[in-house]
């Protein structure tokens, strides 16, 4: 069967590449003069699925909520912790890409990297990301969580826009395959 719906990472760093400082806080990025909603939603009219890697997931609900933001949307959390699913969350314990592959394959919308760099990286590795929308804040941390892990392979671009929204600037890439 021929793939049909893309997998998508969606995220915000700094200039250096960081995606959080060491402390995971991300008041530096909150700080950034945007533009509306920085196009987030026409972005997230395009998906029906979000990919979280359990750090992130773990941010999220560390923000003062009960359950996450992301209504109607099926959401998975990669984790090799035993946990049990919750009503607006599945807990994924079998292997991340293969899983994730299983889903690519399925009828859908487009599906969404959240991050962090961790669960990145692995999909990268095996080459599953078809998109990068990534939103450069105009600041140099210095340190914190990386957005790229060092590889074994380079990973081929092709930009197909460039937006700013006000001191954001926004690179939207595909992958060459
Ligand atoms: N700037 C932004 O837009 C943005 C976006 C997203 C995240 N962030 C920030 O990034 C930070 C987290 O990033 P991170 O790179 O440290 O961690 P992460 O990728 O969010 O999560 C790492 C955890 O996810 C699970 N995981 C990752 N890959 C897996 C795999 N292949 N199979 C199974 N489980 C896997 C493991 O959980 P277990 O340890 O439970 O097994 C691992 O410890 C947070 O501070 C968050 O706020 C920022």
């Amino acid at each position: 069967m021929g793939k049909n719906r893309k997998l998508v990472l969606f995220i915000s760093t700094s200039l250096d590449g960081y995606i959080a400082a060491k402390d995971e806080s991300l008041d530096w990025l909150f700080k950034v003069e945007g533009e509306g909603d920085n196009g987030y939603s026409e972005f997230y009219e395009t998906v029906d699925t979000i990919l979280f890697g359990k750090r992130t997931y773990d941010w999220v609900m560390k923000q003062g909520i009960e359950e996450l933001p992301y209504k109607n949307k099926e959401c998975y959390v990669f984790t090799r912790s035993p946990l049990d699913d919750k009503e607006d969350v599945k807990f994924v314990h079998e292997d991340a890409v293969n899983f994730t592959k299983n889903l690519i394959n399925q009828e859908g919308r487009n599906i969404w990297v959240v991050g962090g760099g961790e669960l990145l990286h692995s999909f990268l590795k095996d080459k599953l990301v078809d998109e990068f929308i990534i939103k450069v804040a105009p600041i140099l941390l210095g340190t914190g969580i990386p957005l790229f892990r060092e590889g074994e392979d380079q990973v081929h671009l092709s930009l197909k826009s460039v937006r700013n929204f006000n001191q954001f600037v926004e690179l939207h890439y595909e992958v060459k395959k």
